[in-house]
């Protein structure tokens, strides 16, 4: 059981694999936090204030101890993690195993049985630090498949909390999730929450479905009935960006002129496609690139008047798949480049770094089209922050049918992206659109965007977790 931390007991919780801070160091060894850029914890945070509440989460650092700390108005947890915790219970069960179950099965999930012992440990080690420091009657609200079994966990020393419970990545067709040697404790793990939120209908559907075939529940549309009479809720709660913050940011004068000086860099081309992702193989990153390079081997698209622009964020670099993926692209954009570029007009522009958001923001601006093809991907938020920067009402999006997006920018231009021609075909039409055409498409799509944003997630998820009556 972990230290009880030094602070007063709290009414809200948010518990997660990571905490909303980044540690930086400047030239003297002097650290800092600073808050992570994303959605999560900018729609949080105001939440986490009002009700001075604690966020309990790793740091980032292996086999390190950091007391807990106050930080923009609430409380900061700290959850420790050994080195061969890292490798055990994040790199292996949940990026080894669960990622790629849980997408599809787009890379073989690796099943160990000490991945899945560490998972249980730390699994317990979030589940201790959030009951100490929640206070009697307190909400408390799990994220992510890194801790599915938290709520469980919970619930067995504190049976007068309100859990709820959310899943930012797909939860799989039982056909698939069926491979998995702990679905059993997986599912009871979810179960302990009152409510457990899912990107789409269709995830949630799976969810209880597994419940009511392998576990042999009542269930009921939503509601799951457990053994003890407790009724579980499973829903989908969409996840957005703030909208309005990308928008602004977007629209601001440093960031238009750094767009205007990006399409320069760029060689000021006609037609500017861009990618941004982490370096995911969920992501088809390669599928993309590779239509783009046929379309440019083909005469299709002329390199000097057209380019291409793909950032990848380099994440879980020590996952084997994830290096592969790397060595694949970088070999891809090699061969298109080095067989297609006319002198100083590589076809793609590729970048494996991070960027600050007002560098996101200036590349949206910039981008006539956004390309974003995931295999499977649980919503994906590139594609909204893209319609987020298009105040005028142009540019051109074309999404996958595999992100949890689709179901809400239905506007957009949709792709198979394991149909080839099919995407070339996409890539061909968002670039030659008339002006109307792509117009009405993206003022659909910022409607979308607009009404449902991060705000109108967190609420709509809390309000339904608070209407659980109360064990305390
Ligand atoms: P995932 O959560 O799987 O990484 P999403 O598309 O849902 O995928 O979210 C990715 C987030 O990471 C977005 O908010 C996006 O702005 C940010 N991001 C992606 N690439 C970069 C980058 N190179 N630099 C900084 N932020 C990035
Ligand atoms: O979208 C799933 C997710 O795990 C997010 O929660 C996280 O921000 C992102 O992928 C990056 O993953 P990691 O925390 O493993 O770097």
């Amino acid at each position: 059981m972990t230290e009880q931390p030094a602070i007063a007991p709290v009414d809200f919780v948010v518990v997660a694999n990571r905490l909303p801070v980044d540690r930086s160091t400047d030239e003297d060894g002097n650290s800092a936090w600073r808050t992570s850029p994303g959605g999560l914890v900018t729609a949080l945070e105001p939440v986490m204030q009002a009700q001075h509440g604690a966020w309990v989460g790793w740091h980032g650092a292996a086999d390190e101890v950091v007391e807990p700390f106050e930080y923009s108005g609430y409380q900061l947890l700290p959850v420790p993690l050994s080195t061969q915790e890292v490798e055990e219970y994040y790199e292996g069960l949940s990026n080894g195993t669960l990622w790629p179950l849980y997408h599809d099965v787009v890379a073989k999930p690796e099943y160990h049985r000490e991945w899945w012992d560490a998972y249980v440990t730390v699994n317990q080690r979030f589940a201790d630090a959030a009951a100490a420091v929640a206070g009697h009657g307190a909400t408390v609200w799990v994220q992510d498949y890194q801790l599915q079994l938290v709520p469980q966990m919970l619930r067995a020393q504190r049976e007068d909390l309100r859990i709820g419970f959310f899943l930012h990545i797909p939860f799989p067709p039982l056909e698939l999730f069926a491979q998995l040697p702990w679905r059993r404790q997986i599912i009871e793990g979810l179960l302990g929450a009152d409510l457990i939120g899912f990107q789409t209908p269709g995830g949630a559907q799976n969810f209880t479905r597994i419940a009511r075939q392998r576990l042999r529940l009542e269930t009921h549309r939503e509601s799951i009935t457990l053994p003890s009479g407790r009724v579980a809720r499973a829903s989908a709660y969409p996840i957005s960006i703030d909208a309005r913050g990308f928008e602004s940011l977007a629209l601001s004068g440093p960031v238009q002129q750094r767009s205007r000086e990006l399409r320069h860099e760029l060689g000021d081309p006609e037609v500017l496609f861009l990618g941004v992702d982490r370096l995911d193989y969920t992501k088809g990153i390669y599928h993309r690139l590779r239509a783009y390079g046929e379309l440019v081997a083909e005469g299709l698209v002329d390199p000097a008047r057209v380019t291409f622009l793909q950032i990848a964020t380099p994440s879980r670099e020590r996952v084997e798949e994830y290096k592969r993926l790397r060595d694949e692209i970088d070999m891809l954009v090699g061969r298109i480049n080095g067989d297609l570029g006319p002198i100083g007009r590589p076809p793609i522009t590729y970048m494996h770094t991070s960027f600050p958001r007002e560098e996101m923001a200036a590349m949206y601006a910039a981008a006539d089209v956004c390309v974003v093809t995931p295999l499977r991907d649980g919503m994906n938020l590139v594609c909204k922050e893209y319609v987020a920067c298009r105040s005028n009402n142009d540019g051109a999006l074309i999404l996958s049918e595999f992100a949890g997006a689709a179901g809400e920018l239905r506007q957009a231009y949709m792709i198979n992206p394991y149909d080839v021609n099919g995407m070339k075909s996409s890539m061909m039409l968002a670039m030659n659109d008339t002006v109307q055409n792509k117009r009405r498409r993206m003022r659909a799509l910022r409607r979308q965007v607009f009404t449902h944003d991060i705000d109108a997630w967190a609420n709509s998820f809390l309000e339904d977790l608070r209407a659980v009556p109360s064990n305390a």
